[in-house]
């Protein structure tokens, strides 16, 4: 049996959510746009789960939109603030460590005509705060930073930039995939105008995520259609995974402390552990300001390819950084934003944890580091 270490790609559904979608697919399959039994009773599941999501987020039940995922969310909200506000302004803000489905989006928006300004990041990845300052003009009508980055687990310091763009006319979005059931993801607390969500990071089927977007925010929706999603995403809604998605929200949220323990407990040993066998490492990141689910590791004696190769042959499932990029040679536009170091940009790899995995998985994830470090050492590549 394979270790899997790459939590932050995707978790496996957990059995809870599993039992909650077979039910929905074999006795609640109605349409719920359908005016008849069926069709109310499926409408009542899809209601409930919107009610239940609003409830964890601390937003009105009108304020949760279901979409195919986070990809979806970042279009929808990025394009449509953009465009829905074009006579206030083309300027918009992100930062260069956004995963791809917010940075593609501004990549087109600048194509439209829209000036972006990307903000920097320090060596711990968190974002710039004098230069979001300087950026933020009277004709900012957007700015969108992630709440925890998806390769090196940073979290941003959301209360300072949500004060700072609420002295502009500027929306905030927030991407806050990583977050869920590692920090509380409160609307009304974070003072954020639109927050992205996708169900599969926090143990819910892969397809479904949750766009929230603040009553009274402009936003040109893109899907014509059917009235579905009170006229803003056209489409018969996908009741067994909305309703796999809640409950997996409702457990994550439930959990988060107990997961947190778990992670720091996890991270720690691995760290210690590595330290101790004296394999040489450096971490990619914070050890303040992070989730602690995502551990972001610099062997220098190795590059990532090898590294992967070789530690998949030993049944361990780790990462190069973000889903997308690993498998190509396109070295980690996050790490690059961090270091711009090359070497220490592609000898790097992400080891993500969840509160699925063992002590005794991680303590097999370092020795088969130390097997490989040894190899090396003994072959003096190193
Ligand atoms: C930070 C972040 N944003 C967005 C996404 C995209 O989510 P999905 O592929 O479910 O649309 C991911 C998934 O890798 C992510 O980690």
């Amino acid at each position: 049996m394979g270790i899997y270490a790459d939590y932050a790609a995707t978790t496996p559904v957990k059995p809870q959510v599993i039992d909650a979608m077979m039910s929905i697919y074999q006795h609640h399959y109605g349409n719920p746009s359908s005016i008849h039994t069926q069709g109310r009773d499926a409408r009542h599941f899809l209601d409930e789960s919107r009610r239940k999501v609003a409830q964890v987020l601390n937003a009105e039940t009108h304020e949760i939109l279901f979409t195919s995922g986070a990809t979806e969310s970042n279009n929808t909200v990025i394009k449509g603030i953009a465009q829905a506000r074009r006579n206030k302004g083309m300027h918009l803000i992100t930062s260069k460590i956004e995963h791809h489905s917010v940075l593609h989006v501004f990549e087109w928006l600048e194509k439209q005509g829209f000036e972006v300004t990307y903000i920097d990041v320090d060596e711990t990845g968190r974002i710039n705060l004098n230069q979001l300052k300087q950026a933020l003009r009277e004709d900012t009508t957007l700015v969108s930073i992630m709440f925890v980055n998806n390769e090196v687990g940073t979290m941003q310091p959301i209360d300072e930039i949500q004060e700072m763009v609420a002295q502009s006319q500027a929306y905030f979005h927030t991407d806050a995939v990583q977050a869920v059931g590692h920090l509380p993801i409160d609307v009304k607390e974070l003072g954020v105008d639109a927050l992205s969500l996708t169900a599969h990071k926090f143990g819910g089927p892969k397809g479904v995520g949750i766009l929230y977007v603040k009553k009274g925010t402009e936003l040109q929706y893109q899907q014509q259609g059917g009235e579905q999603e009170t006229k803003r995403r056209a489409g018969t809604e996908n009741v067994p995974q909305i309703v796999g998605l809640t409950e997996a929200l409702t457990l994550a949220d439930a959990n988060r402390d107990a997961y947190n323990i778990h992670n720091t407990q996890l991270k720690e040993q691995l760290l210690v552990g590595l330290q101790d066998r004296a394999i040489p490492f450096e971490l990619n990141g914070s050890m303040i300001e992070t989730t602690n689910h995502i551990v972001n590791l610099y062997f220098p004696f190795i590059d990532v390819e090898t590294l992967l190769t070789l530690l998949d042959l030993a049944g361990i499932f780790v990462s190069s950084g973000s889903a997308c990029t690993a498998g190509s040679t396109i070295p980690s536009h996050v790490l690059s934003a961090m270091y711009g170091d090359y070497p220490r940009v592609t000898r790097s790899v992400r080891i993500s944890l969840n509160e699925l995995m063992t002590t005794e998985e991680m303590n097999r994830i370092i020795v088969e580091i130390q097997k490989i470090y040894l190899k090396f050492k003994e072959e003096e590549h190193v």
